[in-house]
């Protein structure tokens, strides 16, 4: 191997062009291929900026030559020569008019066979990737995904110091909370049987420092939940964590409009519309069956429970009786494109929200089939229809439970299944949205219990506060999320910020005074010190870094990502650990 020693990159390879012809240059990275045409070599050089045709004649001297012979792909080199107009251009790379004319080569690593060729569009299948990520790191759109994430942190750390933000670090090692996502523990060695909590946001602390007087917090935090994995969960994940004080919904949102419009205009020069559109929770769920709805296309929900109640068909009736409801969506000019058995995965595909069937109408030439149509009046069935909107070449699906739920999930993720089946999904379009006023409780199946629906530090809304205890089911917060295109992006609140309403809170959720105090007690105790009305908000730095790339799924924009069952595959953790470590902790393994 040759010495790097004395050697001086002048540029990167994927930024020459033809007005560089003539310059001696100096250029570093990874062989992509080589091509010997006998007298002839042709070597592509790759590094983070693109791609440069390095070049070899008879003129090369010999030693050189030989070199440049023996280069395979992904050795590592560092080359010297003049910038020349290839005799033929390659239209396929931005480089494609020029070329390196090679007078010094240095052989810096060698590599064995790479185990997937280093190519954007290369077919390997994940846990290869991941497995050797330092090489998949290498592909061009990883470079980029990785590159625009390094713009989105920098452009979010410029825009809220502008706005007077400081960003404060806030402790890994804390202590953990009952609420929320399962915690990561890490066993202290000093205090025997007791655990510090890695982060799941951090909440706490961002609200300690409004009471420090630092009234306007960023940081790019890291965050750890111990939850299943979905293409847009990991259990270590990044978010632009935010808090003001002496501030409401109206400033922070439209702080975080100035953001966005900033970021989707520097990043991807598209001119995002301000102030985003706002809808409660109540009618999000109602007219798009989601909290997070998708608003590039239509296909809203339609209640028909009115119309189900007395009708003849019993699955609609009987869930309509039993407290639940029939909605349809109309999936306009839907019937074309869903033919007989296309219908039946669609059926398939509700199941998997827990519906127990779909009901569909299809409207074509002027003629209907319905899979329950004999069973309505000609009176109802018309009802239904002017419900819809429909008319020729519509599809009617509907869904029938007694849990309104099951209906809202089920109709929700299916209007957003046939929209993209139906192509009418455009990447390109950028759909923000405020979803407002959530309910302060949802109910835990698991713990039997009424848990907050965000967090428990979330200020219910002032008209609403006596339902804290009178009906928590009704209760709203003052909570908002913010939406693109079927994505949460990041959610937030309005704190509470006194000790007794913090305490009722508390009690709502179902602690006891002692156990709020040893959980929380801190912060109660906090609250009495004078504590500024605060809110703030945190996004998924890894989800929107994904939307902006295009990505279907955040992996592909974290470097170091992990697999469906939490673990890494590149460092094969987790992992044992041995018996000293073990005993150092006072922790026994006990396998089940
Ligand atoms: P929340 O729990 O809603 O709020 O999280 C805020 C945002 O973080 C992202 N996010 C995730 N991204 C990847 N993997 C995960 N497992 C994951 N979990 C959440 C989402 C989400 O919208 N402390 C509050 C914020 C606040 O009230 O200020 C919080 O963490 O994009």
């Amino acid at each position: 191997m040759d010495t790097f020693k004395g050697f001086k990159r002048t540029d990167y390879c994927g930024t020459l062009r033809a007005g560089d012809a003539g310059r001696t240059i100096c250029v570093c990275g990874w062989v992509q291929r080589r091509r010997d045409l006998g007298s002839l070599i042709f070597a592509d050089l790759r590094d983070r900026t693109g791609m440069l045709q390095l070049a070899f004649d008879d003129s090369t001297p010999r030693d050189i030559f030989e070199k440049a012979a023996s280069l395979r792909s992904e050795y590592v080199v560092a080359a010297r020569g003049l910038v020349r107009v290839r005799s033929s251009r390659n239209p396929d790379m931005s480089t494609g008019d020029v070329e390196l004319f090679v007078t010094e080569l240095r052989l810096l690593a060698g590599s064995q066979t790479p185990p997937f060729e280093i190519t954007e569009d290369s077919d390997v299948n994940d846990t290869l990737r991941l497995k050797y990520r330092y090489m998949d790191l290498r592909r061009p759109d990883m470079q980029r995904a990785i590159a625009l994430r390094h713009r989105v942190t920098k452009i979010a750390r410029d825009y809220f110091d502008e706005q007077g933000f400081l960003e404060i670090e806030t402790p890994m090692l804390t202590k953990s909370t009952p609420e929320g996502a399962r915690d990561y523990l890490v066993p202290s060695r000093i205090f025997p049987g007791k655990f510090f909590a890695l982060p799941q946001s951090p909440q706490q602390y961002k609200q300690l420092l409004m009471l420090s007087g630092f009234d306007r917090y960023m940081q790019i935090a890291r965050c750890f939940r111990d939850e299943d994995l979905r293409a847009d969960r990991q259990p270590e994940f990044t978010q632009i964590d935010l808090e003001l004080s002496f501030s409401d919904e109206e400033e922070i949102m439209s702080i975080q409009e100035g953001f966005l419009k900033r970021l989707f205009g520097e990043v991807l020069g598209v001119n995002v519309a301000t102030p985003f559109r706002r809808m409660t929770w109540r009618e999000a769920m109602d007219r798009f069956g989601s909290d997070k709805p998708d608003l590039r296309f239509g296909f809203e929900l339609k209640d028909i429970t009115d119309i189900a109640e007395n009708c003849g068909f019993g699955v609609f009736s009987a869930a309509a009786k039993s407290g639940g409801s029939v909605r349809l969506i109309n999936i306009e000019g839907g019937a074309a494109a869903f033919p007989r058995k296309k219908i039946d995965a669609l059926s398939d595909f509700v199941k998997t929200y827990k519906a127990a069937g779909l009901a569909w109408i299809r409207l074509i030439d002027g003629g209907m089939t319905s899979s329950f149509g004999k069973f309505l009046s000609a009176g109802d069935m018309d009802a239904l229809l002017s419900r819809a909107g429909a008319k020729d070449g519509d599809l009617i699906l509907a869904v029938a439970d007694a849990n309104s739920e099951i209906v809202f999930a089920a109709l929700g993720a299916l209007r957003c299944e046939c929209a993209k089946l139906m192509g009418l999904v455009k990447k390109d379009v950028y759909e923000f949205l405020w979803v407002t006023e959530f309910p302060m409780f949802e109910w835990s199946e698991e713990e039997g219990r009424f848990t907050a629906k965000h967090h428990p530090f979330t200020a219910p809304m002032e008209e609403d506060v006596e339902l804290l205890t009178e009906n928590k089911a009704a209760c709203r917060a003052r909570a908002y999320d913010i939406v693109l295109n079927g994505t949460e992006l990041g959610g937030g609140s309005i704190r509470i910020n006194t000790p007794q309403m913090q305490e009722r809170m508390f009690s709502a959720l179902g602690f006891t005074p002692e156990d709020a105090e040893e959980r929380f007690g801190h912060l109660i105790n906090a609250f009495r010190y004078g504590a500024p009305p605060h809110g703030g908000l945190a996004y998924g730095l890894d989800r929107l870094v994904m939307l902006i790339a295009g990505a279907d799924s955040i992996r592909d924009v974290i470097a170091f990502p992990k697999v469906q069952n939490s673990g890494e595959l590149m460092t094969a953790c987790p992992a044992e650990v041995d018996e000293k470590q073990l005993r150092e902790l006072s922790i026994a393994v006990v396998a089940e």
